[in-house]
């Protein structure tokens, strides 16, 4: 089978590791990939939410199938093209409809609702009803947790602690900070408690199978402090995620899930990533993802013990049938390495060193995020996050210690990581 993949952060370096290893995989290609993506496949210089651009590569290269990465070109509506324009052609996603659940807070938190799936109690605004918002805040406890609508690049949450603030921010978000995607602001009630990841895979059709649980380290600095970025860093498994939690999880939230999509006939044939909150033993849904996450799939694909292609196509075809997706027993561990400066600015184009670390180890993956070949053929930084090292181990210390030893030996000036990710749980 002739694949693409589209993307060109970790999460796609970790799926074409997994989707390379598989022998009904003849060709892959990774468009647009990135410095390190080329070692399984071909990378192929696109833009996946050119949709003409993706069409022309699947006819090129005779794809059977093709594998979305990252929301942007779901949200942009490449499954419905792709079905139109190349209905031969499986696609991994959903459609522009499905992955609403990720491009609008405000429908996924109707449809919750609509399924009775717990999540945080809510209300919407636009600025017609700022006014009314103000006040629904003032009726709150803090902290305030404000939500942009649409996709905003992983900025558009605010958790804010006093009152005057988040009544201004409010005016702000309405008022355009996040462009169109805060026109409609999603306000609901603060949980606390510990998250994780729970990814599905689903054919559309009733059928699903659960990915190992994964959690992953938001925040730049140790101990959960500082901004949010794309993530730091990523265990599997999560300890609390037990088989009680997870039949929790199955019971009223994955089954609902997959069966209101296909009540309102959404087609979703792909991933379905829940941002999950323990509260005290039961589980909400703080957030659908559409797609994977990143960085825990570079943790979770070390994990999936079954070849993922036949699962990838049974799903895209619509039915998953008995096909097994079996968990390794083992441990994983990401720990990623990114620029100086991230989340902020941050230079790009350091050349970097100590990329082939890893090479024949059994238990360690360099995984490349934001990397680039020069023309010289150095290999350079070219993101904010830079390097994800995943290392498997018999439990989570000893994959957090074969990671962090091997963070060591890649260098490239500036290099950031966190020294405590997965420290809750060893
Ligand atoms: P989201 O983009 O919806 O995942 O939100 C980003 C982050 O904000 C989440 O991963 C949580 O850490 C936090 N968050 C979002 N919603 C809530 C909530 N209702 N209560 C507490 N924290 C939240
Ligand atoms: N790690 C969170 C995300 O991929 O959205």
């Amino acid at each position: 089978m002739n694949i693409l993949l589209l993307g060109s952060g970790g999460r796609e370096s970790a799926l074409a590791w997994k989707i390379s290893q598989s022998p009904d995989c003849t060709n892959l290609i990774i468009a647009p990939g990135n410095g390190g993506t080329a070692r399984y496949g071909c990378n192929l210089a696109l833009k996946p939410t050119d949709l003409e651009a993706v069409l022309e590569a699947v006819k090129a290269n005779s794809i059977d199938m093709v594998v979305v990465g990252n929301e942007d070109p779901l949200v942009a509506g490449i499954t419905d093209f792709l079905a139109k324009e190349a209905p031969e052609v499986l696609v991994v996603g959903p459609s522009k409809e499905g992955a609403r659940l990720e491009g609008s807070k405000d429908f996924a938190k109707q449809f919750m609702e609509g399924e009775g799936i717990p999540t945080a109690r809510y209300r919407s605004f636009t600025a017609e009803t700022l006014e009314e918002g103000k006040q629904f805040l003032a009726s709150l406890t803090p902290p305030y947790v404000l939500k942009a609508d649409g996709l905003a690049a992983g900025k558009g949450v605010l958790i804010l602690d006093s009152l005057e603030e988040a009544q201004r921010e409010l005016a702000e978000m309405l008022g355009g900070m996040f462009g169109a995607s805060s026109a409609t602001v999603v306000i609901e009630e603060f949980l606390s408690g510990i998250e994780c990841s729970v990814f599905v895979l689903t054919d559309g059709n009733g059928g699903y199978r659960v990915l190992p649980v994964a959690k992953d380290y938001k925040r730049i600095f140790e101990g959960d402090k500082g901004p949010n970025t794309g993530g730091m860093g990523a265990v599997t498994p999560v300890a609390f995620a037990d088989d009680a939690f997870m039949e929790k999880v199955e019971t009223r939230i994955i089954k609902p899930t997959v069966e209101g999509l296909r009540k309102r006939s959404i087609d979703y044939k792909g991933f379905i990533f829940l941002g999950l909150i323990n509260v005290k033993g039961e589980p909400m849904v703080i957030e659908y993802n559409v797609r994977m996450g990143d960085p825990e799939t570079e943790a979770v694909m070390l994990r999936v013990a079954s070849d993922l292609v036949p699962l990838l196509a049974a799903a895209a075809k619509g039915d998953l049938g008995d096909l097994p997706l079996e968990h390794d027993p083992r441990a994983a561990a990401t720990v990623m390495l990114v620029s100086g400066g991230y989340p902020g600015s941050y230079p790009k184009g350091k050349v970097m060193s100590g990329l082939d670390c890893a090479d024949g180890n059994p238990d360690t993956i360099l995984f490349h995020a934001g990397t680039a070949v020069t023309p010289e053929g150095d290999t350079v930084t070219s993101g904010g996050r830079v390097i994800a090292v995943s290392s498997y181990g018999k439990d989570l210390s000893e994959a957090l210690s074969r990671s962090y030893a091997m963070v060591e030996k890649v260098e490239f000036e500036g290099k950031t990581f966190r020294r405590d990710i997965g420290n809750e749980f060893v």
